[in-house]
């Protein structure tokens, strides 16, 4: 019996072998943003159980655009080397390996869900937050108003180093350019959780 759910799918080049995606899932398990056996296997259990796609959660392009302390990053080459051996062996059992980039803004620096997600103060390892202006989310702590030049900073921030294919991954100047172009968008809105979009990482 044929079925929709486990018949191939191509969106622009990207080829799945089913219509089963992994959503991107904060693990709040990292340390300064770094993949662990943790991610390695929650991550690679999902291409081995036959999802087409699997999401690397919410990941920091800068220290201070995490949600916690303990969210994933991508804003070094270590932390691209690291992604590198997850992204391969999700490749290898068959699944287009994807990140999400993000940058948290105003919505930064908070504790663990589990542990209330409350705002952390400085002495509990919690930072000065950025936002587009100094209005505060909520109850949240104000942000610190970024200039026009960190903003295109934080922009470009999404588009480092280890997206020019180095790493096992073919990521194009082009492709890097409408990563950005949507990032602009979201980032100036800065309404959302985290302000990161899915980002396939391909063959
Ligand atoms: C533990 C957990 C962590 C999540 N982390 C992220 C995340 O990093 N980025 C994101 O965009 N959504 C995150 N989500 C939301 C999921 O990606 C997904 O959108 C949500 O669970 C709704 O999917 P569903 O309609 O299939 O249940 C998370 C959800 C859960 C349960």
């Amino acid at each position: 019996m044929s079925s929709r759910l486990f018949s191939p799918l191509v969106l622009r080049s990207v080829e799945f072998h089913n219509r089963i995606f992994v959503s991107p899932m904060c693990q709040y398990s990292s340390e300064n943003g770094m993949p662990n056996d943790w991610h390695f296997v929650h991550l690679g259990s999902r291409a081995v159980g036959g999802a087409s796609m699997v999401c690397v959660e919410a990941s920091g392009v800068t220290p201070e655009g995490r949600i916690t302390p303990w969210d994933a990053g991508i804003w070094s080459d270590a932390h691209a080397m690291a992604w590198g051996r997850v992204a391969r062996f999700l490749r290898d059992h068959g699944a287009v390996p994807a990140i999400q980039i993000a940058h948290a803004g105003r919505k930064a620096s908070c504790d663990k869900p589990w542990k209330g997600g409350k705002p952390l103060a400085m002495n509990e390892g919690g930072w000065q937050t950025l936002g587009p202006s100094n209005v505060a989310f909520g109850h949240y702590p104000p942000p610190r108003e970024m200039t026009r030049d960190q903003i295109r900073g934080t922009v470009d921030d999404y588009c480092p180093g280890w997206a020019e294919g180095k790493h096992s991954y073919d990521y194009s100047p082009k492709q890097c350019r409408q990563v950005k172009d949507a990032k602009i968008t979201m980032n100036l809105g800065w309404a959302m959780p985290a302000t990161g979009s899915a980002l396939i990482l391909h063959n």
